[in-house]
């Protein structure tokens, strides 16, 4: 049986489109199983193939949005520290496009709180602009639906198209020839899975927690431009979209493992083939890859999938995560291990919560 998903809320009581100009959303991070790697399209952030995730019940965002019509300049700050640089540049552009769509110039105070290590390929970025999305278009009054929300998440970073729904989501590449407004075609929406028979975990090994040396944005842009392995993966990747729905409907956990595993893998060989080559896997990420093939061995359902960086997240049976977690922290030694099920949708938070 289809277990039912959440989808996106809006505060109770207001008529839809009213700007609070004041509003605060929490969002979570996700996991691609079948992953995001290329843009067709740079600045509307458009990707070449399909992806889909889980979000997790772990490491929320929380972003507050307060406009400021007397401010000359917008204010962002993550856990109390101004931003700068190239991440306050993405928040800002991301405003513009809020303001833009608004018809207002009000400039913004943007707070937000991170529970992720920012920057290691944990997904900050998904919950991240999730969370502004979700807080920016209420406290300007975008009115926007689901849809909507995840369209415009996806232009602040595309995994965060994803983010806005819980449980389970894809996010549809659209297709490159979609009439006058590509936008329109891309966007996030849950897939029906029946989670309790599924029984799904995700042991994140936190082998290193700081940032990363090339950004996923660059990696990306540099392996579609030279890898010759970028295509061949492409290809493949929808191929094991195919066949990850088909064992997700299924609740078959080692069928959704293996085909995660090998598309994580595939695109990390892509990279690896670029020139010059990235390599976020480290010897500690190889330690863990053999720890999770020797947890197969021994008859425990463990698959390995990894990000931008060299953490890897082990998709296991909930019942059997301590067991997974207790493996795995062996195998870290140092590093830190989570336990995540399948975590909520972005909301907005009451003014009073
Ligand atoms: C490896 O969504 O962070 O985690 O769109 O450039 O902001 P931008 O990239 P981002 O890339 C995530 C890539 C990935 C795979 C995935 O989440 O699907």
């Amino acid at each position: 049986m289809a277990t039912e998903q959440p989808t996106s809320t809006t505060r109770a009581g207001l008529a839809p489109g009213a700007a609070t100009g004041d509003a605060t959303a929490v969002a979570h991070p996700n996991i691609a199983l079948i992953k995001y790697w290329g843009k067709r399209d740079e600045r509307l952030v458009l990707p070449w193939t399909d992806s889909l995730s889980m979000t997790l019940d772990v490491f929320p965002t929380t972003t507050r949005v307060r406009l400021d019509p007397a401010a000359g300049q917008d204010t962002v700050t993550l856990d109390g520290v101004p931003l700068e640089g190239e991440p306050r540049r993405r928040v800002v552009a991301f405003l513009d496009l809020v303001r833009e769509r608004a018809g207002r110039a009000s400039r913004a105070v943007v707070e937000t709180r991170n529970t992720v290590p920012t920057g290691a390929g944990l997904a900050s970025s998904a919950s991240g602009f999730a969370a502004l999305a979700t807080a920016a278009s209420a406290a300007y009054g975008l009115g926007l639906d689901a849809t909507g929300l995840s369209r415009l998440a996806r232009r602040g970073s595309g995994s965060a198209s994803r983010s806005v729904f819980g449980g389970f989501a894809i996010w549809h590449a659209g297709q490159p020839d979609h009439g006058a407004d590509p936008d329109l075609g891309s966007y996030a929406e849950p897939v029906p899975v029946p989670v309790d028979e599924l029984d799904p975990a995700l042991v994140v090994a936190v082998v290193d927690a700081g940032p990363k040396a090339v950004s996923s944005r660059e990696a990306m842009r540099r392996t579609v431009d030279t890898s010759p392995l970028y295509r061949p993966w492409a290809a493949s990747s929808q191929a094991d979209l195919a066949d990850i729905r088909e064992a997700l409907r299924r609740a078959d956990l080692d069928a959704v493992g293996e085909v995660a595993e090998r598309n994580a893998l595939g695109m990390h060989a892509t990279m690896l083939a670029a020139r010059p080559a990235v390599r976020y896997l480290s010897s500690a990420t190889v330690t863990v890859l053999d720890a999770v093939l020797e947890l197969r061995r021994s008859g425990v359902s463990a698959w390995a999938t990894m990000d931008a960086g060299p953490n890897v997240k082990v998709l296991c049976r909930r019942a059997e995560a301590d067991r997974v977690a207790g493996v795995v922290r062996e195998a870290v030694r140092g590093g830190s291990v989570h336990i995540a099920g399948p975590g909520p949708a972005a909301r907005l938070l009451d003014a009073d919560a």
